[in-house]
């Protein structure tokens, strides 16, 4: 089979089936309500994705707990009536048979709402012990609310400079604190879909060592990434290619690959790899319909990456769709 027909064939990752090879990866929508819940806007954006073939859904992030939250819209999983509104956006894909992960996270250095809880977490080092167990035991409940809400799965976000990459990269004992919480979670939850999202542009001994602590506690998949995907270009594609192939021959957990995938071609090589599934983010904020005109025609998307932040300053999600209705 040609592997550009290949995306669309269905996959299982671990006990998994999902319908296509194509995931959406998680953003940001600046969408939550106020209170933390799903709101009616972020129903729209999901079922308008959903109804255009997307096979996986990773959300944007749900803070675990208050002082980890990163702005005002963020969405809420840190206690159990927020399973209630986040059942709303599983009940949508589910509609259109595709799957849905919800990604949790901790915003540490990266809070914007206080500065004060920003400070506290720049500085891993001097983190109480009592605090990296409290922070393992919001992971955990935060985990147990996604598979109350309805939810496929759960992906824990290692990457991109929030507190867990922070603690797997920064701190001296991050790989034992990443090895308790997957413990902590396999002990609660042995058999729920356990993704994690993780930057392949660290340290050779913290990617491996963390890619053989994902496969001794059964992750679903390892999703690809990288501290550094806002600075690319236009013209650079298929970011973390290369280190998810090296991660993938010494590490048998399914992947996802995440950054730069522009054309159906791109998918087919990430594919003809061996790697699992491919994620995408900004090409489907610039058009939500790609997947149905994908084998014509590339992502009109420039990576410029002026999606952060411009729903909430100008009301529309593209740069590029500056005077057309908002999707
Ligand atoms: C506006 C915006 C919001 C994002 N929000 C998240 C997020 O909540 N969690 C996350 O893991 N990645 C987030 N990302 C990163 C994407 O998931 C993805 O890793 C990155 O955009 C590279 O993939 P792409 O080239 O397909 O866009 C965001 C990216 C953008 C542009
Ligand atoms: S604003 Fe720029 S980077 Fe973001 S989706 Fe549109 S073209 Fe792509």
């Amino acid at each position: 089979m040609p592997m550009v027909s290949k995306v669309f064939t269905p996959v299982d990752l671990q006990e998994m089936h999902i319908k296509n090879r194509v995931c959406r990866a998680a953003v940001n929508d600046y969408s939550g309500n106020f209170d933390g819940t799903v709101s009616k806007e972020q129903c729209r954006l999901y079922r308008e994705l959903a109804k255009n073939q997307v096979g996986l859904f990773i959300t944007g992030n749900f803070y675990v707990n208050k002082e980890g939250q990163l702005d005002a819209t963020e969405n809420d999983i840190s206690e159990e009536i927020c399973c209630l509104s986040a059942a709303e956006l599983a009940h949508i894909v589910h509609q259109y048979e595709a799957k849905i992960v919800i990604q949790i996270s901790h915003a540490g250095k990266k809070n914007k709402i206080s500065k004060k809880n920003a400070l506290k977490y720049s500085k891993i080092q001097n983190l109480s012990e009592e605090c990296f167990k409290q922070i393992k035991r919001d992971f955990i409940k935060a985990c147990i609310h996604c598979r109350k809400s309805g939810a496929d799965g759960v992906q824990l976000h290692f990457g991109h400079g929030y507190l867990l990459s922070d603690i797997l990269e920064h701190y001296e004992k991050g790989l034992e604190f990443a090895e308790e919480l997957l413990a902590g979670i396999r002990e609660k939850l042995p058999k729920y879909p356990v993704f994690v999202k993780v930057n392949s542009n660290i340290s050779e001994k913290i990617y491996y060592g963390f890619g053989a602590l994902c496969q001794k506690y059964f992750v679903t998949a390892i999703e690809i990434s990288g501290s550094n995907f806002a600075e690319k270009t236009k013209e650079d594609h298929l970011y973390y290619l290369d280190k998810a192939i090296e991660l993938k021959k010494i590490c048998n957990v399914p992947m996802i690959l995440t950054g730069g995938i522009r054309t159906i071609e791109d998918a087919a090589k990430v594919l003809g790899s061996g790697i699992e599934m491919v994620g995408m983010g900004r090409p489907f904020l610039c058009e939500p319909d790609l997947l149905l005109k994908w084998e014509n025609q590339g992502s009109k998307c420039i990576s410029c990456c002026k999606c952060f932040g411009l729903y909430q300053d100008e009301g529309y999600r593209c740069a590029l769709e500056k005077g057309k209705e908002v999707w």
